[in-house]
C-alpha cells in the first residue's frame, strides 16, 4: 500500500515536472546566408576555442586529450557516461540537421532547446556560447550546414532523477553581447576563455553543480575517464600552485606542442581538456586569453592532476 502510494506520488510529481514551462520562446524566423566569410570563422570556431568536433566526431582513445579522428567531423555518437546518466554527443552533419530550420539551431547553440522544443543537456555548452554576438552564431551554423553528411545514429539518452526533470529548468534566452575588439586583449581573452569552457572546467563546483566562491580558475574540478580520474588545474596568476611563472611564450608553446596528437604509452593517464582543438588557435588569441588570466585573483590551491585511489566514481 506504501509503495502504492509513493508510486502514486511519483507520478503526479512527474506528470507537474514535465508540464514545467520551457523559460524560452519559438525559434526566430532566419535564414542565415552562407558566406566565404562565416564559413572560415565558423570552422575556426568550431575545431578550436568552441571545440564543437572534439564533442561531436568519433574520437581516438589511445591518444593524449581524445583528439577526433580525421573525416568523422560532426558524426557524433561519444557516449558521455557519468553520475548524471549518459548522453550522447548528437550527429550535427546535414544527415541529421538537414531538416532543422537555422532559428532551430540557433536556439539549440544559445538556448538549449532541440527542434522539437525538448531541452539539451548542458554538457553542450549553451549557457557559455549564449553570450555569442549574432555574427558570430551564424557563422557557426554556416559552418556546421557546410559539414560533410554522415549518418549516423547516435545512442539515446537517460538521465537519471531527479536531473531528468530538473533539465527543463536549463534553458534560458539568448543574451548576445558586443564582441570585445581583438585589441583589447584582456576582454577578447575572457571572451575566449568562456565560450572555450576554460572558466567552466577549471573552477570547482560544489554538488550541485555550482562554481565555489572566489576560486575562479583555481582548478580542482574532477572529471571521470575509463578507470581514472582527472583534475582540472589551477590556472589562476598564483606562483605556486597556479600558472603565475609561465611567461606568455611558455603558455602558447605549451598549447602548440599539441598540435599533433601524441600516443598514449602507458594507455592510462589521459586528459578531458581539448588540448589538440585549442592547440589550432591562433598565438594572438592564446596570447589574449593569457592575459585575461593574468588578471584574474591569484589563488593558492594545490592541485594533484591524477589523484589515483582517493576518490571514486561511485
Ligand atoms: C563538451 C561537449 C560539447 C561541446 C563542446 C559542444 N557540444 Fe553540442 N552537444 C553535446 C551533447 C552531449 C549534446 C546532446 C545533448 C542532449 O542530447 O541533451 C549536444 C547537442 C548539440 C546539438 C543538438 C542536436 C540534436 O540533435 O538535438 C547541436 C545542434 C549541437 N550540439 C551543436 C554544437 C556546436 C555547433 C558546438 C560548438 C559551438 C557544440 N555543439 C559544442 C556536447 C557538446
Ligand atoms: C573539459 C574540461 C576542460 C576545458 C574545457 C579546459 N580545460 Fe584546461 N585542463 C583540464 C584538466 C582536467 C587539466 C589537467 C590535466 C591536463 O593537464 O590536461 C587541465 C590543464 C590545463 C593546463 C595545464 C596547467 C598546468 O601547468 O598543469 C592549462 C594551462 C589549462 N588547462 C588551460 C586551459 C585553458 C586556457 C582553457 C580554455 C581555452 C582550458 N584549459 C579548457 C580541463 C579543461
Amino acid at each position: 500500500m506504501k509503495n502504492k502510494i509513493m508510486i502514486l506520488g511519483l507520478l503526479v510529481v512527474m506528470g507537474c515536472a514535465s508540464l514545467i514551462p520551457l523559460k524560452v520562446g519559438p525559434p526566430q524566423d532566419i535564414t542565415v546566408e552562407i558566406t566565404p566569410e562565416r564559413l572560415t570563422r565558423g570552422e575556426y570556431l568550431a575545431t578550436t576555442v568552441t571545440h564543437c568536433t572534439a564533442c561531436h566526431s568519433k574520437v581516438d582513445p589511445e591518444y593524449y586529450s581524445y583528439p577526433s579522428v580525421p573525416g568523422t567531423d560532426g558524426m557524433g555518437g561519444f557516449p558521455f557516461d557519468e553520475a548524471f546518466g549518459i548522453v550522447y554527443g548528437s550527429n550535427i552533419t546535414p544527415s541529421a540537421l538537414g531538416n532543422w530550420t537555422d532559428g532551430e539551431i540557433i536556439q539549440a547553440l544559445t538556448e538549449g532547446v532541440n527542434n522539437k522544443g525538448a531541452p539539451l543537456f548542458p554538457i553542450m555548452p549553451y549557457d557559455r556560447l549564449s553570450i555569442m554576438p549574432e555574427e558570430e552564431i551564424y557563422s557557426l551554423v554556416a559552418y556546421i550546414r557546410s559539414l560533410k553528411p554522415i549518418s549516423n545514429k547516435v545512442g539515446k539518452k537517460k538521465l537519471k532523477f531527479p536531473l531528468n526533470y530538473i533539465e527543463r529548468t536549463f534553458p534560458k534566452p539568448w543574451d548576445p553581447q558586443p564582441l570585445p575588439d581583438s585589441s583589447d586583449k584582456v576582454a577578447y581573452g575572457k571572451y575566449l576563455a568562456t565560450i572555450g569552457s576554460c572558466i567552466m572546467c577549471h573552477t570547482p563546483i560544489n554538488d550541485k553543480m555550482e562554481p565555489l566562491e572566489g576560486m575562479d580558475l583555481a582548478g580542482g574540478q574532477d572529471f571521470y575517464l575509463p578507470g581514472l580520474v582527472v583534475r582540472s588545474s589551477n590556472i589562476t596568476p598564483d606562483s605556486l600552485t597556479g600558472i603565475g611563472n609561465h611567461s606568455k611564450d611558455n603558455f602558447i608553446s605549451v598549447f602548440k606542442s599539441f598540435r599533433e596528437p601524441i600516443k598514449l604509452t602507458d594507455g592510462t593517464n589521459n586528459t578531458v581538456m581539448p588540448w589538440v582543438a585549442f592547440a589550432g588557435m591562433t598565438e594572438e588569441d592564446l596570447g589574449a586569453i593569457y592575459e585575461y588570466l593574468r588578471t584574474v585573483k591569484p589563488v593558492k590551491n594545490r592541485v594533484e592532476k591524477y589523484p589515483g585511489d582517493e576518490v571514486s566514481n561511485e
